[in-house]
C-alpha cells in the first residue's frame, strides 16, 4: 500500500554528508519502501549551485519514490510543511576559534532554523540535528520552536552507538546483531560514555565478558575519539557513516525498536538519571508509536556514574555558554 508523501528537509545538502544521505532518503531507506518523498534542500547562497547539481543526479536516478526536489536558500520555504527535518549544515570550527565562538556562530544558524520550523513545519515534524555541536545546536533550535513539542527535537548519537556496537562485536568475535541494549550517554563529543553494563551478548552482560582495562583504556576512548581518528585518516570528517546513522535514527524513530532492545539518541531530558531537565543528552531509548522514550529504571554502577556525570556536565556548560549569548 502506498502511503501519503512525506516532506523531508535536508540542510547543508551540498556538503559531504548531504551527498551520502540524499540518495538513500530518495531510495526509501529513511522511512520505508511504501512512502513517497518530497525533498527540500537548504543551502547557503554560495552552495545552491552545487546542491542543484546533486538534485540533477537525484533526478537521474529515477527513484520511484521521489516525487519532487526543491533547492532553496530561503530558510522559511525550506521548512514549509516539513515532516522530517535533518539539520546537517553547521559552521565548522576553524583555527583560532574558541568553543564559545563556535557555539555563537552555530546559534546564528540554528536559531532561525528553529523559528522557521516553528512557523512553517507540519504538525508532526520530527527534527534530527547532525551538525556539530549537535546536542547544543538541537537545544538552540528547540528553544526557538515553542509551539513544537520539545520531544520532537533530537541530536544524533546513533553514529557513536554504531561505532560502539562494531568495536564490541570485533572484540568478542560476534556479529553486531548478537548485541542488544548497548547505550551511549551524554554529549556527542569525546566525553560521551558508551555503556556495556546493560549491554547483552548471548544473553550475558557484555561488561562481564571483557576485561575492565580493555573497557576503560581501549573501548571507551576508541569510540569517543573515533570522529577525530576518521578526520586524521581521511583528512575530512566522517560522512557516509554519519549519513548511515542519520538514516538509522529516523528509521527507528518512525518504525520502532525491536522488542526487548533499545538504541541511543540525544533526546530532551525529563530529569532521569540525574540529567538536568531540558538538556538534550544521549540516553538509552526505545521507539514506539513514532516516539522516542528514555529507558527507565536502570541501575547505574560506580564505574559508569562519574563518566555519565562528566559528559552531562559538559552539556550543562555548553547550555550556560549559549544562555550567556541569549540563544536559549
Ligand atoms: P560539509 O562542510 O561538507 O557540509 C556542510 C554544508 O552545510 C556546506 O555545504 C555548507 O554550505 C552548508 N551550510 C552551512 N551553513 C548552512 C546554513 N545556515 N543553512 C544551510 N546549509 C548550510 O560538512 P559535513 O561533513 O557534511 O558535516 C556536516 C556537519 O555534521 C558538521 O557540523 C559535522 O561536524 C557534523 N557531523 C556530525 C556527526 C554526528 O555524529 N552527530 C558526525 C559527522 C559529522
Ligand atoms: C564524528 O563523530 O565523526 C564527527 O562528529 C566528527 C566531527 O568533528 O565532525
Amino acid at each position: 500500500m502506498t502511503r501519503s508523501p512525506v516532506t523531508v528537509t535536508v540542510t547543508g545538502a551540498a556538503g559531504q554528508i548531504g551527498y551520502a544521505l540524499l540518495f538513500r532518503i530518495a531510495s526509501g531507506q529513511l522511512i520505508g519502501p511504501d512512502t513517497p518523498i518530497n525533498l527540500r534542500l537548504l543551502e547557503i547562497p554560495q552552495a545552491v549551485k552545487a546542491a542543484e547539481g546533486t538534485a540533477m543526479e537525484l533526478t537521474d536516478c529515477a527513484f520511484p519514490l521521489l516525487r519532487s526536489i526543491e533547492v532553496t536558500d530561503d530558510t522559511r520555504r525550506a521548512f514549509e510543511g516539513t515532516n522530517i527535518a535533518l539539520l546537517v549544515g553547521a559552521r565548522p570550527r576553524t583555527q583560532g576559534m574558541e568553543r564559545g565562538d563556535l557555539l555563537e556562530a552555530n546559534g546564528g544558524i540554528f536559531k532561525p532554523q528553529g523559528e522557521a520550523i516553528n512557523a512553517n513545519a507540519a504538525d508532526d515534524v520530527r527534527v534530527l540535528v547532525v551538525g556539530n555541536p549537535a546536542n547544543t545546536n538541537a537545544l538552540i533550535a528547540q528553544a526557538h520552536a515553542p509551539d513544537v513539542p520539545a520531544e520532537r527535537f533530537t541530536a544524533m548519537t546513533r553514529l557513536d552507538h554504531n561505532r560502539a556496537l562494531a568495536q564490541l562485536a570485533i572484540k568478542l568475535g560476534v556479529g553486531v546483531d548478537e548485541i542488544r541494549r548497548l547505550a551511549i550517554w551524554g554529549n556527542h563529543s569525546a566525553t560521551q560514555y558508551p555503556d556495556l553494563f546493560h549491554a547483552e551478548v548471548g544473553g550475558k552482560i557484555a561488561a562481564e565478558q571483557v576485561e575492565r582495562q580493555w573497557m576503560s583504556d581501549e573501548f571507551i576512548p576508541t569510540v569517543a575519539k573515533r570522529g577525530a581518528a576518521i578526520i586524521e585518516a581521511r583528512g575530512a570528517s566522517s560522512a557516509a557513516s554519519a549519513a548511515n546513522a542519520a538514516i538509522d535514527h529516523v528509521h527507528t524513530w518512525v518504525n520502532g525498536t525491536a522488542e526487548g532492545d533499545w538504541t541511543s539518541a540525544g533526546v530532551v531530558s525529563d530529569g532521569s538519571y540525574g540529567v538536568p531537565e531540558g538538556l538534550i543528552s544521549s540516553f538509552p531509548v526505545t521507539a514506539r508509536d513514532g516516539r522516542y522514550e528514555i529507558v527507565r529504571g536502570l541501575d547505574i554502577d560506580e564505574f559508569s556514574r562519574p563518566r555519565i556525570d562528566a559528559s552531562v556536565q559538559e552539556l550543562v556548560d555548553e547550555r550556560e555558554t549559549v544562555r550567556g549569548l541569549g540563544l536559549v
